[in-house]
């Protein structure tokens, strides 16, 4: 049942390209998004004015990424929730809301809650969900069902992949809806969007260079991941992958927050993972590459290819194909997945069912 693969989570790596394609194809056709199947309508998309964006551990993740996206193609206002904060505050909910509940089982108790939250409050609710038929799935108004397929592995791999695409895709149609899109540049969108499941190929074909580097990283005990805007999104998932299954602690920051404490972990031989692909802040993250360079960190870059400016500062960079910048993380993340796999495996350890950790948390 694991297709020849040694674990689930390497399968599930493996089937990127085709659920991530399935996703898109749901609901892009021919250069056209249809929302028929979600229910959620062009007059509500223009409607609506705030977006509450709600979730845990990575799907949380997707939100901060699809917050730069609905940011970046909307002027709606976006806010991003850790569920079980979100549920706790006494806040006034914005009218002419949606909140947009992200969850792969769709069970998570959490992040259900928040959903029961917003719909007593009268704010309408997506669902961004993989598993049909689940709690969020029934009780969300509307739901985008992401075709990840089961995923077994603790690790979302997949289905955060498939995630994210949906994601993109919502602010796509957000974006065309209120009319805050030109045509020109919807349709260079929705081509680059196409491109993804076979870059993310290219990728899984490329693997070995990342097992070597896996290899000589088993025994660290700590690692940080830095990135800016959508980069910092991915660098939190990378974190959260590699802490997870191979038991490293591990910490995510925003690049420019380094110098606000962070930098004081930094010594002689600190690991350090940088995610460069947004164009606008490539000199800003590298500085600050520089700088844990100086302090001896051992630099792992991963940027897009065409820019070299971060050779001379890395001691091993990774390329990814070049795509739109607001799509680099589905294709920046998937290194990061590799790296940690082949991590937990070099250590010995239960990839798919790391210890303390449940595939889907139904306790509060
Ligand atoms: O089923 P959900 O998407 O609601 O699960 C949310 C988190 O529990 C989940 O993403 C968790 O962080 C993963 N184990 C991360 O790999």
């Amino acid at each position: 049942e694991k297709g020849g693969y040694e674990h689930f989570m390497l399968k599930e790596i493996h089937e990127q390209p085709k659920v991530v394609r399935d996703t898109i194809h749901s609901v892009l056709q021919n250069g056209k998004i249809s929302f028929e199947s979600v229910g959620l309508t062009d007059e509500e998309m223009r409607n609506i004015q705030q977006i509450y964006i709600v979730a845990c551990g990575s799907a949380y993740h997707v939100g901060m990424a699809a917050q730069y996206v609905l940011e970046e193609l909307t002027s709606l206002q976006v806010r991003v929730e850790l569920a079980s904060e979100f549920r706790y505050r006494t806040m006034t909910l914005a009218k002419n809301s949606l909140a947009i509940i992200i969850s792969q089982s769709g069970e998570t108790a959490d992040s259900l809650a928040a959903l029961r939250l917003c719909k007593e409050k009268g704010v309408k609710t997506l669902g961004i969900v993989n598993v049909v038929g689940s709690s969020i799935a029934r009780e969300a108004d509307d739901v985008f069902y992401t075709l990840a397929g089961p995923e077994i592995s603790v690790a979302t791999t997949k289905a955060y992949s498939c995630q994210l695409v949906a994601a993109y895709l919502l602010a796509m149609q957000f974006a065309k809806a209120r009319g805050e899109i030109t045509e020109e540049r919807f349709a260079a969108l929705a081509a680059d969007i196409e491109t993804i499941p076979e870059k993310i190929q290219r990728i899984l074909e490329d693997k070995e260079r990342l097992q070597w580097f896996a290899s000589k990283i088993v025994n660290i005990k700590d690692a940080f991941f830095i990135g800016r805007g959508i980069d910092y999104a991915i660098g939190m998932e990378g974190s959260l992958k590699l802490k997870e299954i191979s038991y490293i602690h591990s910490e995510a920051y925003a690049a420019g927050e380094l110098k606000h404490g962070p930098i004081s972990l930094i010594e002689d031989g600190t690991v350090v993972f940088s995610v460069v692909t947004q164009s606008a802040l490539y000199e800003k993250t590298i500085s600050n590459m520089v700088e844990v360079k100086s302090r001896g960190a051992k630099l792992f870059g991963l940027t897009t290819y065409g820019n070299y400016a971060m050779e001379d500062t890395a001691d091993f960079t990774v390329y990814i194909p070049k795509i739109d910048n607001l799509f680099a993380g589905s294709l920046s993340v998937i290194p990061l997945q590799l790296l940690s796999y082949y991590v937990s495996v070099g250590k010995g350890f239960d990839v798919d069912k790391p210890r303390n950790l449940a595939k889907s948390v139904t306790v509060e």
